[in-house]
């Protein structure tokens, strides 16, 4: 059974197949969000955009859509493609995807979101999730939060994983949406208290090991995005600290050595050195040579032919004496 107490948030242009791997090398049990995917991207794109490595797994692909025939489509090639969950944006703010009508602003049309879940549920039997706001515009009050998760966990969806913010759909760009209105966890850990039968997982503004705690104390799961990302070392401490694994944290060197075999392959098949260490930029933050190592890799790591001896030449600069 997957179990999802920490993941890792889905991220646009960040949580892409190469951070995940790396993100693997940090905690084996961090359950991992793809960036989101379109239906539309599906269906009508060219790429594959449901590639990921083995490696990956617990892996999840977050789709972006509002059609329950396509969802249910894209739903069930991820579930032949291996994905270990296939979860519904219902929290993306940003214009573009209102357009295409999906993300945050689907909070207002919960029966329509019920459609796609029970749409989605049918078609796998791999866990259908939802990832939603607290609320959007003026539909922000508790009962509205109530009636939507009620709506749509009456549609066959358990688990819910509620961004403890609500969306604004107009006059907030996408980052601003990430800092305004404030965060509201108590409204999450209430909903726990109303539905103690579905999965609940809080969203929004985790940082630290301490704050993950005491969250879990509330709710079943905690997902990290910004922190995730920004920090990646913490995912080093997670699989002691959340899922009680008793062994050694993995050395941030050896994090960068795990990853030479899958850098070899990708720029065999034909990858940019930069495409995957862009992800690895914040890994030696705060130690000494960490912003050597990350200026390093950002002056050389785009270089037609860099290769493992950019990634070596960085890792030697972290081990000199203090910047
Ligand atoms: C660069 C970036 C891209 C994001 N892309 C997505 C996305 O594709 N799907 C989604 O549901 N949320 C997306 N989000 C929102 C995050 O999943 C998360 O809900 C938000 O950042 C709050 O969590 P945090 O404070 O831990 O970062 C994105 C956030 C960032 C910073």
């Amino acid at each position: 059974m997957l179990d999802r107490t920490f993941s890792v948030a889905p991220m646009l242009d960040w949580t892409d197949r190469h951070y995940r791997v790396f993100a693997r090398q940090l905690s084996r049990h961090a359950l991992l969000y793809t960036e989101m995917v379109t239906t539309g991207a599906i269906i009508h794109g060219k790429g594959d955009y449901l590639a990921f490595s083995e490696a990956e797994h617990p892996v999840a692909l977050q789709l972006g859509g509002s059609n329950p025939a396509d969802l249910a489509h894209c739903a069930k090639l991820a579930e032949e493609r291996g994905y270990d969950e296939v979860n519904i944006n219902v929290g993306c703010p940003s214009d573009r995807v209102q357009n295409g009508r999906f993300g945050a602003c689907l909070m207002a049309e919960p029966t329509l979101v019920a459609d796609c879940v029970k749409a989605m549920k049918d078609a796998v039997s791999i866990p259908v999730t939802v990832k939603s706001r607290i609320g959007i515009d003026d539909m922000d009050s508790y009962p509205f939060l109530v009636d939507f998760v009620s709506t749509i966990s009456e549609a066959g969806c358990d688990t819910f994983i509620v961004h403890a913010r609500k969306a604004w759909l107009s006059g907030l760009s996408p980052k601003e949406n990430r800092e305004i209105p404030p965060l509201d966890y108590p409204r999450v850990y209430q909903l726990k208290k109303d539905f103690p039968n579905l999965h609940i997982g809080i969203n929004g503004g985790i940082k630290t090991l301490d704050e993950m705690q005491g969250h879990l104390a509330h709710v079943d799961s905690v997902m990290v995005g910004r922190e995730a990302y920004q920090n990646p070392y913490l995912l080093a401490e997670v699989d002691a600290a959340l899922y009680g694994v008793d062994s050694a944290m993995v050395s941030r060197r050896a994090v960068v050595e795990a990853m030479f075999p899958y850098i070899e392959a990708e720029l065999a098949a034909g990858a940019r050195l930069n495409h995957i260490s862009r992800h690895m930029l914040g890994l030696f933050n705060g130690q000494t040579g960490g912003r050597r190592w990350r200026r390093y890799l950002s002056e050389n790591a785009h270089k037609t032919g860099a290769g493992l001896e950019v990634m070596e030449a960085a890792l030697a600069l972290t081990e000199r004496s203090p910047e």
